[in-house]
């Protein structure tokens, strides 16, 4: 089955213990993200406006969201699955979410530094793998 996003009860523990802890640094993880995104891969300069503000703060609550629904399975799929039709429209390719996936992870490891250990590293990369793939899924239908 792909789609739902499922994470083992302690991965769901390492995502939220280190996501809370990237919370509270001064700077905005996602502003960081996003200029190393456009660093990274130059082509996404043109797909995003000239003033990222509103992306910055919006890719973040999507993930607080996310974050805080983590342990209700299921609870995602017919957003993520929306928010991923709405990214085809936006230029976004399958192949781009690798991209963003290795420079978001990145960004939290480099961040954390040593308190973002390899199972925290796989339990980020899993639930970026069954976002990926619910946003890649066609959509999901109620009931
Ligand atoms: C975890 C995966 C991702 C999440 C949670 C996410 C989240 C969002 C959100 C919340 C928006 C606001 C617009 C809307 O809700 O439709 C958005 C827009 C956008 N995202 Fe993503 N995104 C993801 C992956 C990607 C990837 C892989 C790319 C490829 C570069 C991308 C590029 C864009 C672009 C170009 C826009 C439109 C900007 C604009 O014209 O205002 N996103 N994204």
């Amino acid at each position: 089955m792909t789609g739902t996003v499922e994470l083992s009860a302690a991965q769901v523990a390492l995502v939220r213990a280190s996501y809370a802890e990237v919370k509270r640094l001064d700077q905005n993880y996602s502003s960081l993200f996003y200029h190393r995104l456009l660093e990274q891969h130059p082509f996404t300069r043109a797909l995003f406006p000239d003033d990222l503000a509103r992306q910055i703060s919006v890719f973040r609550l999507t993930i607080d969201a996310l974050i805080e629904q983590l342990d209700e399975p299921g609870a995602w799929q017919a957003g993520l699955s929306e928010l991923g039709r709405r990214h085809v429209n936006y230029g976004v390719l399958p192949k781009h979410y690798g991209y963003v996936g290795s420079v978001l992870i990145d960004t939290l490891a480099e961040m954390l530094g040593e308190r973002f250990d390899a199972a925290t590293r796989i339990a980020w990369e899993t639930l970026y793998d069954r976002v990926t793939q619910a946003m890649l899924s066609p959509k999901f239908e109620d009931g």
